[in-house]
C-alpha cells in the first residue's frame, strides 16, 4: 500500500535487514556467520524473516542434485516476497553464494532473474563492495578461487555476536580439497586445499573463548590434511595444532571434522591418546567397502587399510565412537560391491552414519561413467544400510544407560524445566537442570535413549 511506503528520507537511516539461509555442511555455517559479521559493519543487522529482509543471502550447496534444486525453488518463493515487498515500495537485494554459486555462475540469474548477486564461498569478505555494485542495477557474478585473500579478511564477530550463537562454535582451518574422489564435486566449488596459519587460528580461538565459548569444532574439507604454518615458521600438521589449542583458556572440548582416512597421522591418534579435551568421536568417512568401488572413486585406499587404521585408533582410544559417510549406487557398484560395504558395516560398528544414494553431479569423472546404477537398486540398497546404521547407532545409545556422562549443556530443552547438551559422542542429551547451568559441564546418569538421543538426570554433588 503506497500508505505504508517507508519515507526517502527515513530509508538510508534505519538499519538494513539480511535474511541468511544456509544449506549444506558445517562450512557454510560458518560462512554464513562470517557473513553476517562482515555486514553488521556495513550496517545490516540479521533478520529470521525473509519478508523484514533487505537483503536475502542463500548460501547453498551443490553436493548432490536434490541439494542444488532445492535453491531453485526458494528462488520462487523470495521473489514473490521481493515482489510484495516493492509494492509496499521496500527494495530487496537477493543474492546467491555457497557452492551452486559458484558451480553455476551466471546461469543462476539467467535462470532466476531475482538474483541480483552471484558470490562463490571465496569472495564473501567483498560482500559489502560487491553489493554496492549490484545496487546500482548491474547484474553482478563473483566466482573468483583466492582462499589466502578470504582468511586474511575474515570478519571478526562481536563478543554479543558470539555470545547469541552459543557455547559451541566452529572454527575453520583448511577449506579446499586436492583429493578428487571421482563423485564428489567440493575441488571445483571449493578449490585447492589451503591451511590457516596456527596463529590465527589460535588467536580466533582464544576470541572464541573470551566470549564464552567452551567447545571448538576444528573445519575443513579435508581437515587431517590441514597443514599450516607453525609460531615457530615450521609447517605443523592438525596433531601438533589440537596440542597447541588444548592450551587455550577455557576451551574445554575439541572436535575436528571432516577426516580423511589417508590423512590419519601418527600424531593425529597421539593426540586422540593424549588429550582428554579431544572428544572420542571421529567421522572418518570410508563411502564404501568395496576395493573396486574405492578404486573406481579414487578414495587411493582400500578396505583393508581402513581396518587396519580403526584398528590404531581404537587401541589408543577405547571408548571412541566411530561416525562415516556411504554412498551407495556409485557407477558399476554390484550386490557383491554391496554386500562388502555391508560387511564393513558390520566389522567396524557406527556410532552413528551418514548415507546417500549415488548422484551424478556435472563436471565429475562418476558422472560420466556407464553402468549407471537403477534409481531402485539405489533405493533398495540405501534402505537396508540405513537400517543398518540405524541399528548399530540405536545400540550405542542404549550401551549408554545407567552411565554416568559429562554433558555440555547448549540450550533451552523441549519441554521447561529441561536443558539440552551433548555428549562427548555428540548425541543430544535431554536433562531436568536449572537454567544457571546454560553454559556449564554437568555429570548426568543415562536414564533412557531413543534412536537419536539421550534423557538423563544430574548427578548432585
Ligand atoms: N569433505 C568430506 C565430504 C564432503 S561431502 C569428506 O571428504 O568426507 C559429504 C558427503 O557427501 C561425502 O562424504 C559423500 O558421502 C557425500 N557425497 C559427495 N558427493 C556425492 C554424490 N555425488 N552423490 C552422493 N553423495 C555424495
Ligand atoms: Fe569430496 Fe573426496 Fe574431497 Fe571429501 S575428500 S571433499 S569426498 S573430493
Ligand atoms: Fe555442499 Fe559445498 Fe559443503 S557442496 S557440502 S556446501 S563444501
Amino acid at each position: 500500500m503506497n500508505s505504508e511506503k517507508t519515507p526517502d528520507a527515513l530509508k538510508g537511516k534505519a538499519d538494513k535487514k539480511v535474511f541468511i539461509k544456509t544449506y549444506g555442511c558445517q562450512m557454510n555455517v560458518y560462512d554464513s556467520d562470517r557473513m553476517n559479521d562482515a555486514l553488521t559493519t556495513d550496517g545490516y543487522i540479521p533478520t529470521d524473516t525473509p519478508e523484514d529482509a533487505d537483503l536475502v543471502i542463500l548460501n547453498t550447496c551443490h553436493i548432490r542434485e536434490k541439494a542444488a534444486e532445492k535453491v531453485y525453488s526458494e528462488l520462487g518463493r523470495i521473489r514473490k516476497i521481493k515482489d510484495s515487498r516493492a509494492n509496499a515500495g521496500k527494495k530487496t537485494m537477493v543474492s546467491v553464494a555457497g557452492c551452486v554459486a559458484q558451480a553455476e555462475g551466471a546461469e543462476i540469474s539467467k535462470r532466476a532473474p531475482v538474483v541480483d548477486l552471484v558470490v562463490g564461498p571465496q569472495s564473501y569478505h567483498r560482500l559489502p563492495e560487491l553489493l554496492g555494485k549490484a545496487a546500482g542495477g548491474e547484474k553482478v557474478v563473483e566466482t573468483e578461487f583466492d582462499i589466502q585473500e578470504k582468511f586474511k579478511h575474515l570478519a571478526t564477530p562481536s563478543k554479543e555476536a558470539v555470545r547469541k550463537r552459543g557455547v559451541t562454535a566452529f572454527l575453520t582451518v583448511q577449506e579446499g580439497c586436492d583429493k578428487f574422489c571421482t563423485f564428489c564435486v567440493v575441488p571445483y566449488t571449493r578449490g585447492a586445499e589451503v591451511s590457516r596459519s596456527v596463529d590465527q587460528i589460535v588467536g580466533e580461538a582464544q576470541r572464541l573463548a573470551a566470549a564464552g565459548v567452551r567447545e571448538v569444532t576444528l573445519l575443513g574439507q579435508n581437515v587431517n590434511g590441514w597443514h599450516g604454518q607453525g609460531s615457530d615458521g615450521r609447517e605443523w600438521g592438525l596433531g601438533e595444532l589440537l596440542f597447541k589449542l588444548a592450551e587455550v583458556d577455557g576451551i574445554d572440548r575439541l572436535r575436528y571434522t571432516t577426516s580423511h582416512p589417508r590423512d590419519m597421522d601418527d600424531a593425529l591418534i597421539a593426540a586422540h591418546r593424549d588429550l582428554d579435551i579431544l572428544m572420542p568421536y571421529l567421522h572418518l568417512p570410508v563411502q564404501s567397502g568395496s576395493d573396486a568401488i574405492l578404486k573406481a572413486m579414487n578414495r587411493k585406499h582400500t578396505r583393508d587399510d581402513y581396518f587396519r587404521l580403526i584398528d590404531r585408533i581404537r587401541e589408543v582410544r577405547s571408548d571412541i565412537a566411530l561416525s562415516g559417510d556411504f554412498i551407495v549406487g556409485f557407477p558399476g557398484e554390484t550386490d557383491k560391491d554391496f554386500r562388502d560395504t555391508m560387511d564393513l558395516i558390520e566389522k567396524v560398528t557406527y556410532g552413528s552414519a551418514f548415507s546417500f544414494k549415488y548422484s551424478p553431479r556435472p563436471g565429475t569423472p562418476g558422472a560420466t561413467l556407464e553402468n549407471q546404477v537403477d534409481e531402485d537398486v539405489k533405493s533398495e540398497r540405501l534402505a537396508e544400510l540405513q537400517a543398518l546404521l540405524a541399528s548399530q547407532q540405536a545400540a550405542f545409545n542404549h550401551s549408554l544407560t545407567g552411565q554416568k556422562i559429562n554433558v555440555l549443556f547448549e540450550k533451552g530443552g523441549r519441554q521447561q524445566g529441561q536443558l539440552s547438551g551433548r555428549s562427548p559422542w555428540l548425541q543430544p542429551v535431554h536433562v531436568e537442570a536449572p537454567s544457571e547451568l546454560y553454559g556449564e559441564f554437568a555429570e548426568v546418569e543415562i536414564l533412557a535413549a531413543t534412536a537419536n538421543s539421550l534423557q538423563g538426570k544430574l548427578i548432585q554433588n
